[in-house]
This record gives structure tokens, sequence and C-alpha cells, in this order.
């Protein structure tokens, strides 16, 4: 007579299957769940252990518990919060990660891609989005913070096909190369001549008790300060915003190429300046 290994653990679902006398408990409830019969507990081992399972593992793999429970989605992050955003007279209502950055708000929840990641660490100005008016660096805000705040992104200044003003005067002036700090510095740019009107002082106001009114070229290198531009634009940026605050009036180019005879000039100058030391 042939020797039964598990005598005491014939399942009992052995008579739906019958050729899978061996099976543990837990073996048969797997290989019915599976929709395997016919297998000798062995040739199961072996399918399993094809498969990378144990028999335990198996068990774990195809429970209900992991059949039931979907995969959390990027989209609705476990421990969600509800945040409304209005992003350029849109209102937006989002299911957010708290620890969830404006800038990710927008760019991952909204695909408002224009806002642009650079260090994602309040260094660059990339991110420069307009919050009630005033400019924000979108990585450094939590996206719940701007509840109830008017935000404006590069995507919402345009009316239509018709650019605003200061898109228009980067493009005249030539102020981007890349164009990747752009939308940030165009925002950025906005929001500053909201801060002349208003008469605030900056680093390198001559007296900052008394309102600013003249934008200089000093001021808006100062006030851009926080926006840099790897391409190295600032020239052409300086200009466009002075084109604006100007009211569009034609400025001169704030460069050009010396012709020779200045040159020449300028050496003599400088070798009398060094024979001077
Ligand atoms: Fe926000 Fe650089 S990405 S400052
Ligand atoms: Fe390239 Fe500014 S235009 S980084």
């Amino acid at each position: 007579m042939q020797h039964d290994p598990h005598p005491s653990q014939a399942a009992p679902g052995a008579a739906e299957f019958p050729h899978d006398a061996g099976l543990s408990d837990d073996e048969a409830a797997l290989a019915r769940r599976l929709g395997i019969s016919g297998l000798s507990r062995r040739e199961f081992l072996a399918l399993l252990s094809a498969a990378g399972l144990s028999s335990a593992g198996g068990q774990i793999a195809f429970s209900d518990a992991a059949f039931a429970a979907p995969a959390p989605s990027a989209t609705t992050p476990q421990n969600a919060m509800p945040v409304v955003l209005q992003v350029n007279g849109q209102r937006h209502a989002l299911q957010l990660d708290p620890r969830t950055t404006l800038l990710d708000a927008l760019r991952e929840h909204l695909a408002l891609t224009g806002t642009k990641k650079g260090c994602d660490h309040g260094q660059c100005g990339a991110c420069t989005v307009i919050v009630d008016g005033e400019r924000r660096l979108s990585c450094l805000t939590l996206a719940a913070q701007a509840e109830d705040a008017q935000i404006t992104t590069i995507e919402g200044l345009a009316d239509g096909e018709r650019l605003h003003p200061m898109q228009a005067a980067f493009v005249q002036h030539d102020g981007f190369q890349c164009g990747y700090c752009t939308p940030g510095q165009i925002c950025s740019a906005v929001a500053l001549l909201n801060e002349i009107k208003r008469g605030d002082a900056s680093h390198v106001s001559a007296d900052v008790s008394q309102p600013v009114t003249e934008l200089s070229d000093a001021e808006v290198r100062e006030r851009m300060s926080g926006n840099i531009c790897r391409c190295g634009a600032y020239p052409k940026i300086v200009a466009a915003i002075q084109d604006v605050h100007s009211g569009g009036a034609p400025r001169p180019l704030t460069w050009r190429y010396v012709d020779q005879s200045e040159l020449t000039a300028l050496k003599l100058a400088k070798e009398v300046a060094d024979d001077a030391v």
C-alpha cells in the first residue's frame, strides 16, 4: 500500500480536485483560487516555485486582501486632503497629499507645465508665479497655503492670442535664449511693476524711507536678482521690463559693439592709467 505523506492534511476540497490529494488545506485553497487541478503536490509546488512563490507566499499574493486593495495611484494619495485652487480665473478642487507644493500641484495635477521646476529649493526663480498680485516661489509654497488665493501662472497672462505686454516686450527685446527661466522671469517682472506702483523700496534704493518712484536699471537688476538666467539674457530682460514700465516707449539698445577708433582710444586710456600707477 502506497504511503500518504500528509494523511492528516488532506484537503476538504479533495472531492472537487480528486487528483490533488496530498495538498494541505491552504494549498488546496490556493489551487482552487488559481483554477489548478489534476496536479500532484510535487507538481503543484514545482509550479509555484517556477512562479517565484512559496505556497505561503502564494497565499499572500493571491489572498482576498491582495485582490481587493487597489494600488494607491499618484492622484489619490492615501492621506489626501481637499485643496481648492483658483488658477488663472478657474476653480480647481483637488485631493492632494498635504505635502504637495504649489509647483507640483500646478505641473502634476493641473498640467500647467509653463511654470518650471529648476532647483526646487528656492534658489533659481524658475517656478515664480503670482499669488494675489505678489510674486511667489511655488517650489517653496505648499498648495494648501495658496487656497483661496488668486494664482496667476504664465498660461494666464495672455488674453487669448494677445500676449501680455511683458510677454510681448520679452519677444521684442530677445529677452531669452533657451526660454527655461522665462516664465518665471515674466511672472516676476509683472509683479515687480506692482511693487513700483506702490513705491516699495529695494536694497539699492537711495532712501528706503521714501516711496520709490523711479525704476532705474539698478532697481530692476536688484529686484530681478532672484530669477537666474543661465543663458545670460539679463540686459535684454532689463530692457523689456523698462519698456513696459515706460509704457512701451522705444528704448535705445543697451549695448553695441565699439568701433575701431573707440577701441584704440580705450586702449590708450588704459595705458595712460597703467603708467600713472
Ligand atoms: Fe523654485 Fe528654483 S524651482 S526657486
Ligand atoms: Fe535660458 Fe534664461 S533663457 S536660462
